[in-house]
């Protein structure tokens, strides 16, 4: 039997709905987007063209502010390396926030290696960063404010209305990690002051390898310089040949979600509420919750276990496929520097899991994993030396 996925921030399953859409852009629909004489190269320019106007409705935009990426890593990669290029002569400072995506980090961090300067905003014990730290972290030189919309670990929002609000009246850019968020919660970019956007279609039931960054034009025109030189693909934004399968799945993934999200939102947040629910029960005090308590992505659910020793948790689960709340890139198991920033004691980060619920669960999916973890977790208790 296949264990029961419930890891949806790491990635989600391609929705058969996408499949169907991309499978004739991989055989008769084969062109190149880029090839102007001849019906192939038409046939993908069109469907490229579709994809790009579902994706903006998605979050509020033009067509003509989107564009593809292979993901959310580029699309963050473009955003901050592109702005600290084209701007880097009116100022040198950027503001993110401690949990953000190693992408955003690692992006910024090398920045600083080029001289550029990065204010790493704190976060409270829920995982949002302060609005006043926010506001005296702004200067002359500031450039840019890189804030995600939720969180891939706690599934914590940020105030993003807030937030935008601040950049807007202190007249510098805010770009936004959305890849957790796009398609499942409502976005406009306009009412969150948004300049610049990063998403990826394989958090929203598409193809893994595409994604889009969102490039604000109406207002104030948002320069970049590209991170790729080549054939002048996507307005030289982004060269070389287009992902037309990729975008098209893109494209349907993105009109699905925005069918689907009335009815799948609620649904999504009764079973993590029943998942929430049913370990509250079974463990009563053992649980604590991580993040914030409504501030937060419908599917997700981060707990920690009191009293038992972590490392053993996830790896007693093989019927679930949920992630343990250590990121383990080395040997030795690091806590997730997420739960590090939000004040989540070591031993409490090390016996914590995070569930991703999505699309496809059913709630008898979720009360088996409540029985499963709730067996587990008295194991371990058990056994524990922590007494
Ligand atoms: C918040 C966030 N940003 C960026 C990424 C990277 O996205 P991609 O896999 O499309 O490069 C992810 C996914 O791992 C994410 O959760």
């Amino acid at each position: 039997m296949q264990p029961i996925y419930l890891d949806h921030h790491a990635t989600t399953p391609l929705d058969p709905r996408v499949l169907e859409a991309m499978l004739p852009y991989f055989k008769e629909r084969f062109g190149n987007s880029a090839s102007k004489t001849h019906r192939y190269g038409w046939e993908a320019h069109e469907a490229v063209e579709r994809s790009r106007a579902r994706v903006a409705r998605c979050i509020g935009a033009r067509p003509e502010e989107i564009l593809f990426t292979s993901g959310a890593t580029e699309s963050n990669n473009l955003a901050l390396k592109g702005i600290a290029d084209f701007y880097g002569k009116k100022g040198n400072h950027f503001v993110t926030g401690a949990t953000e995506h190693k992408c955003v980090l690692a992006a910024l961090k090398a920045l600083e290696r080029q001289g550029f300067e990065v204010t790493v905003l704190e976060v409270d014990g829920q995982g949002q960063i302060d609005l006043g730290d926010l506001r005296r972290s702004i200067r002359e030189t500031t450039l840019a404010v890189s804030i995600m919309l939720a969180n891939n670990e706690i599934g914590t929002l940020q105030p993003m209305a807030e937030i935008g609000a601040i950049c807007r009246q202190a007249g510098i850019l805010l770009h936004c990690d959305a890849a957790q968020g796009v398609g499942k919660l409502p976005i406009r970019v306009d009412d969150l002051a948004i300049d610049l956007l990063s998403m990826s279609a394989h958090k929203l039931y598409g193809p893994k390898g595409v994604g889009a960054l969102y490039v604000r034009r109406r207002g104030r025109r948002v320069r970049l310089t590209p991170l790729l030189d080549g054939g002048g693909q996507e307005r030289g934004m982004r060269s070389g040949t287009l992902n037309v399968p990729g975008i098209v799945g893109f494209g349907e993934a993105c009109k699905l979600s925005i069918d689907l999200l009335p009815t799948e939102a609620p649904r999504i947040r009764d079973l993590r509420d029943r998942l929430q629910a049913g370990l509250m029960e079974n463990l009563g005090e053992l649980v604590r919750i991580n993040g914030h308590p409504t501030e937060r992505l419908d599917g997700n659910l981060h707990v920690s276990f009191r009293g038992i020793a972590g490392e053993s948790l996830v790896t007693g689960l093989p019927g679930l496929a949920v992630s343990s709340g250590a990121a383990c890139g080395s040997a030795t198991l690091e806590p997730s520097y997420v739960l590090r920033a939000m004040g989540v004691p070591p031993e409490l980060a090390h016996s914590s899991l995070r569930f991703g619920i999505g699309r496809f669960n059913t709630a008898e999916e979720i009360d088996t994993a409540v029985e499963m973890v709730t067996r587990r977790v008295r194991q371990l208790r058990e056994e524990s030396p922590l007494g």
